[in-house]
């Protein structure tokens, strides 16, 4: 999909869907205002005057107006009432549009972005917001839908250039909104296509083919460890995990080096679970909904998505992206409950239910992490206990961190950019919950508390090391459609974590 911005007022060009913002509190001086001048500007009066469009949140009127200069078609799409507006309103609003420029095979949207819609944000933010949604909507997993046959004759359902027309906002400031926004659509396109990818056609091995792939058109540099390398670090406790698997584990690393930086330089860290499947191995889960776990493997996803996101964007500083890939089986090799593990620090595991996998896998890759790349923060995401979906539902991921300060900085971008983290406690108090009569912990804290159980076991494996965890279990697939979400992967923690490195260079952020 293209992105284009402009400082020039929408009017003087044609255009194939043309969209403006309404407000609730008074529509038709909203649409006067927006189309002054326009001879088309009655069209879109009509539909307000006839009390079909009222300008709430996410209503949508497409007219047709006629005569010299007129969009072919003219979106109105409601903004809910003035004082409510905020990014997240303007997200769903231009998500709106997309969504139903796609079912009506508008192939070009073009949105102007109002004075009224100024207050909601900075010219960078509120044009992130525009573009991050614009690309977020047209977004649609059909790898392996056939074509209908009675739907051969029409244009595809795709829209492949937005818009944005933002004649009151920092032409530079927009500017960069539009350069951040272009690399993140291969890079959310990246990440949303292997989380939607069907677990008999992403093994652990096509997943690290995936990721070399990305890394080789980028330019990253990326080590792939399989169990032998894995085998003679002591990563006992990844290991356990995929023994019941017949597809082999993969510990994907890509590094993103720019110039001025060496493979001694302190990295910032990000690291994604990457199980392809998850049945909970000797622990099965049920069958309801056992389908969705192949979501499991979004966070390591969203690090491919990130260190993509990173080298288009040429950030000047040291990244490296951690992925533990492995399946999580059943079988006649697959670990037991009562086993106990060592993992690479040395820590003993005691397994209570194979289903805690994700803690298993991270355990080993933030200490290696921390051991062989000495980061100076790491990140971590992953789709890490039902718990944290119980504690927040699906509107936000859970925060756990052991650094304040770093703790504030990423819970400071989630509004602007609409991946909404909240932080949950890490007291010692919960360390009981972990604690086995017979190795050093075990990787289950039982139902209360479970994920800050899980959380307060990755704190085990990541030293002094400043360290964020994100648990996106809610919000790393949706199985409704949402504004600017279709149903499936969403990318949760793209944007969210390439903001924090931007950030960390000191660029300015949301
Ligand atoms: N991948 C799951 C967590 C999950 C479940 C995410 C449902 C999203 C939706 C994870 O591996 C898991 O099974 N966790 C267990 C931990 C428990 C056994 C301590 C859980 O949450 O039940
Ligand atoms: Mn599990
Ligand atoms: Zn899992």
């Amino acid at each position: 999909m293209e992105l284009a911005v402009f400082s020039t007022d929408p009017r003087g060009q044609a255009h194939d869907l043309l969209a403006i913002p309404v407000l609730q509190d008074d529509p038709a001086a909203s649409v006067a205002r927006a189309l002054e001048g326009a001879p088309y500007a009655g069209a879109a009066l009509a539909a307000v005057k006839s009390g079909d469009f009222l300008g709430k949140a996410k209503d949508l009127a497409i007219v047709y107006p006629s005569g010299d200069g007129a969009p072919r078609r003219l979106a109105l799409v409601g903004l809910g009432k003035r004082e409510k507006i905020d990014l997240e309103g303007v997200r769903r609003a231009v998500g709106t549009v997309v969504r139903r420029a796609r079912a009506i095979r508008s192939s070009d949207v073009s949105f102007l972005a109002t004075p009224e819609i100024a207050h909601a944000g900075t010219a960078y933010g509120l044009a992130r917001a525009a573009l991050d949604a614009a690309l977020l909507a047209a977004y649609e997993y059909e790898t392996y839908k056939t074509k209908e046959k009675d739907d051969a004759d029409r244009p595809p359902a795709e829209v492949r250039r937005f818009r944005l027309h933002a004649p009151g906002l920092d032409p530079r400031a927009v500017a960069e909104a539009a350069r951040v926004a272009a690399a993140l659509v291969p890079a959310m396109r990246t990440a949303r296509d292997l989380g939607n990818l069907p677990p008999n056609d992403c093994p652990p091995r096509v997943f690290a083919d995936r990721a070399r792939a990305v890394a080789a058109e980028v330019g990253l540099a990326c080590d792939i460890l399989g169990p032998e390398r894995m085998e003679s670090l002591g990563m006992g406790a990844f290991l356990g995990v995929a023994c019941g698997s017949d597809e082999p584990p993969r510990l994907i690393v890509l590094d993103h080096r720019p110039p001025g930086t060496t493979v001694s330089t302190p990295p910032l860290a990000v690291i994604g679970k990457g199980i392809t499947f998850d049945t909970g191995g000797i622990s099965i889960k049920p069958a309801d909904k056992m389908e969705e776990m192949k979501f499991d493997k979004c966070g390591g996803c969203a690090t491919v998505g990130i260190l993509e996101a990173a080298a288009r964007l040429g950030l000047p500083q040291r990244i490296v992206g951690f992925i533990a890939a492995s399946e999580n089986m059943p079988s006649g090799k697959a670990q037991r409950p009562g086993d106990i593990r060592r993992a690479m620090n040395g820590t003993t595991i005691e397994i209570i239910n194979t289903d805690a996998e994700g803690r298993l896998v991270l355990a080993d890759t933030l200490a290696y992490a921390v051991r062989d790349y000495k980061p100076a923060a790491i990140v971590d995401m992953a789709t890490l206990t039902g718990a944290c979906v119980v504690a927040l539902g699906k509107c936000a991921a859970g925060l756990f961190a052991n650094d304040e300060a770093l703790s504030r900085e990423v819970v400071s971008l989630a509004d602007a950019t609409g991946e909404r983290v909240w932080p949950l406690p890490t007291w010692a108090d919960y360390e009981e919950l972990i604690k086995s009569p017979v190795a050093d912990i075990k990787n289950s804290g039982g139902r209360e508390g479970g994920a800050i159980s899980a959380a307060l076991f990755l704190k085990r494996f990541v030293d002094t090391t400043p360290w964020v965890h994100l648990d996106i279990a809610g919000v790393a697939w949706t199985t409704e459609e949402r504004p600017y979400h279709a149903k499936g992967a969403t990318g949760f923690g793209v944007r969210l974590v390439t903001e924090w490195l931007r950030g960390r260079a000191g660029l300015a952020v949301a």
